[in-house]
């Protein structure tokens, strides 16, 4: 058994949040006059909460990059979403390892993590590596080695839900025949619920009062995911871009379809050649089901059997998001409250699992 499912509760829940808390600071800018430019902000359908703090910061004078920081924050911290930070799945033998990766509109500067244990706040680290090294990207040990050196706290991130769920996950789809599942009418519903639930992540861009942006990709990445798998999110390109001059963009889903079409990268491109952002997603969307050839993740019309979604904002502040398939949502808040908005699907029918 892991490391990580041996040092359960060697630290109690309710210090989490706090200790994680006081790190999150670490490498923001200072508040500056707040500018006339309109301020945007948007997110994935998981981050209503996180374009709400976020907008509440930009209009306070904070870095669009700190902003979107402090407002993924909170869905690191958020044991109920599986799919990011402290309450993540963890991978095959029970580890939650983060990815996370973020972008200053201002400097062009970037910076990430990934494979990263026990640290709850991975897009803060990110923004470290941006800021204080050399480097664009740091891996596994490094990365939590650099993350203590500038006094992050070490917690468990593995939560007693998220480990039933891999334990459950282990009892009937893992490798080892020695483990065997309890039967249905014994299991945790949790457990049954989470089994029905889609994939997650979040993305968050940032448009400032002054015509600035920043965006920010956390993730605890693919479900059970083989120790060491890096995800589209801690890449620059893939998971998140952006380019001050033009727009931010960034992406949740299939990690691995992002990386093979640098789709974020691909996005700002578009707004680069004075395309809109609906345009600019939707292109993505296109590029990953036209490059998608693998017959295992193909259905019987040829179409990826995976969802993707990817979400967009100009410097002028139009946004707009898009999925392979219908029912995805994004979050927004423009100045007229935190919402969720359709995204446009590149097919009208929702994914059928
Ligand atoms: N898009 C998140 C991941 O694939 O890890």
């Amino acid at each position: 058994m892991s490391q990580n499912v041996n040092r359960r509760d060697f630290i109690s829940a309710s210090a989490i949040a706090t200790l994680g808390a006081s790190a999150l600071g670490l490498g923001a800018e200072p508040r500056r006059p707040v500018g006339n430019h309109r301020p945007v902000v948007i997110s994935s359908a998981n981050g209503l909460r996180t374009v709400e703090r976020a907008m509440e910061l930009l209009k306070a004078g904070a870095d669009p990059l700190d902003a979107a920081i402090e407002g993924v924050a909170i869905v690191e911290a958020d044991p109920s979403d599986r799919t990011v930070g402290y309450g993540g799945i963890p991978n095959e033998e029970g580890v939650v390892e983060l990815d996370a990766a973020v972008m200053h509109g201002p400097t062009h500067g970037g910076g990430s993590v990934a494979s990263l244990h026990n640290i709850m706040h991975p897009a803060a680290v990110a923004r470290l590596v941006m800021k204080r090294t050399d480097h664009c990207l740091l891996v596994g040990e490094g990365a939590l080695k650099f993350a203590r050196a500038h006094g992050f706290p070490e917690i468990n991130l593995l939560t007693d839900e998220a480990r039933k769920i891999w334990l459950h996950w282990k009892e009937t789809n893992g490798k080892e025949s020695d483990w065997i599942a309890p039967p249905d009418n014994e299991l945790d519903p949790l457990v049954r619920e989470f089994f029905k639930r889609e994939h997650g992540t979040i993305h968050c861009s940032a448009l400032d009062t002054h015509g600035n942006l920043g965006c920010v990709t956390t993730t605890s990445g693919l479900y059970f995911k083989i120790p060491g798998r890096v995800g589209d999110s801690p890449i620059l390109g893939a998971g998140l871009y952006l380019d001050n001059a033009a727009g931010s963009a960034g992406s949740t889903g299939r990690g691995e379809a992002n990386l093979l079409n640098c789709s974020s990268f691909a996005m700002v491109d578009v707004l680069r050649r004075g395309l809109s952002p609906q345009e600019a997603v939707l292109e993505a969307a296109k590029r990953v089901a036209a490059t998608n050839k693998s017959p295992r993740l193909r259905d019987a019309k040829g179409r990826p059997n995976f969802d993707v979604k990817f979400y967009c904002v100009s410097k002028d502040g139009r946004f707009a998001g898009a999925s392979l398939w219908a029912g995805a949502k994004m979050a927004v808040h423009d100045g007229e409250g935190a919402r969720l908005v359709d995204c446009t699907p590149l097919y009208p029918e929702p994914l059928v699992s």
